[in-house]
């Protein structure tokens, strides 16, 4: 299941040879190749396709040059989740075990570090320059600050400010990264590159946000992980934040989200405290207005194959279902 082989305006070829480029990245180690390539393989893509596509817009960056950048993404990306799924003790991702659930904590942590490290062998390679390399590595840094701060405060419940704050951390720099470094390979001027970076930033926001209410009301066949997983390792997201605003039972919920041992019947009964208020359309409509604040960016790329599949990858943020 790959969203971007329904998206219009992505060359199919590009995207067989991305699959076989990012294949090729984790096989020079047998036992990083069988710990990752079932992981890898059940991605959406959404990163590097965001790169290769506004590295693509101005017809002057060929292909094959891009490609290694967009490995290198997504080998970042897999990485912090392989040590994502540690800090969350979570058990399954992209519809396999998760690598520290198959081996160990101890392992995972190296491979997330293999990974990384291949990432930047391969932009070294690639001869992409200084601002390239600083864009990631300041992409890097944000994650782990991100991340740092959510784990600093599990099971406390954050104010709306600093879970946006979280959020675009963790997720919306992320894709505004993807869609910058593809101006800047491109040769844009800075004004583009700038409005390319407040569409994946609007973007980020409205993924995560769902991604959020995915925890809760998803199809864990569908999603790939098992449900009520933030709740479970301490991370309080939008849907519980907006529920306890507005629920009659909001004391019962912040008993449960605030509890260092939430059981699968305290998940349950979040999910029934939740699923009674208004939290999923606030969520919906929180992202709808991210995503409509995103495409304001994009009239420099209007009727452009490239304009016209940011649009489509905006309609996919909002209305996925995985
Ligand atoms: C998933 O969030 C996790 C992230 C978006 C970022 C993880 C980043 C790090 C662990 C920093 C280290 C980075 C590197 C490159 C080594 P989530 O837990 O909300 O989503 P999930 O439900 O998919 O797990
Ligand atoms: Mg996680």
């Amino acid at each position: 299941m790959n969203f971007v082989s329904e998206l219009e305006n992505v060359a199919t070829k590009d995207l067989r040879e991305l699959e076989s480029c990012v294949e090729d990245a984790i096989k020079e180690d047998s036992f990083i190749y069988e710990a990752c390539a079932p992981l890898i393989n059940g991605g959406k893509r959404l990163r590097p396709v965001l790169f290769l596509l506004c590295a693509g817009s101005t017809g002057t960056c060929p292909i094959k040059s891009a490609l290694p950048l967009a490995v290198a993404i997504e080998l970042i990306h897999t990485a912090s989740l392989v040590h994502d799924d540690i800090l969350d003790n979570a058990k399954k991702r992209r519809r396999v075990e998760t690598t520290n659930a198959k081996y160990g904590s101890q392992v995972a942590v190296l491979v997330g570090d293999y990974l990384f490290a291949k990432a930047f062998q391969i932009v070294a390679e690639g001869n992409y320059g200084r601002e390239v390399s600083e864009t990631l590595s300041k992409l890097v840094k944000n994650l782990c600050v991100g991340e740092i701060s959510q784990d600093r405060n599990l099971f406390k419940i954050p104010e709306m400010s600093e879970y946006y704050e979280r959020i675009n951390l963790k997720t919306a720099v992320f894709l505004a990264t993807c869609c910058r470094l593809g101006g800047i390979i491109a040769g844009m001027d800075k004004k583009e590159i700038d409005d390319l970076t407040a569409y994946g930033n609007g973007l980020g926001l409205a993924f995560q946000i769902i991604d959020d209410v995915l925890d809760f009301f998803g199809d864990e066949k569908v999603t790939g992980k098992a449900l009520g997983g933030d709740l479970k390792s301490g991370v309080i997201t939008m849907p519980v934040i907006r529920a306890l605003s507005v629920s009659d039972e909001s004391e019962v919920l912040r008993d449960i989200v605030t509890r260092r041992d939430i059981s699968d019947s305290d998940v349950m009964d979040a999910i029934e405290i939740i699923r009674n208020t208004d939290a999923v359309e606030y969520c919906k409509m929180r992202a709808d207005g991210h995503v409509d604040s995103a495409r304001v960016n994009l009239p420099f790329l209007m009727k452009t194959s490239t304009g016209l599949a940011l649009e489509q990858i905006a309609d996919f943020v909002v209305d996925r279902t995985w």
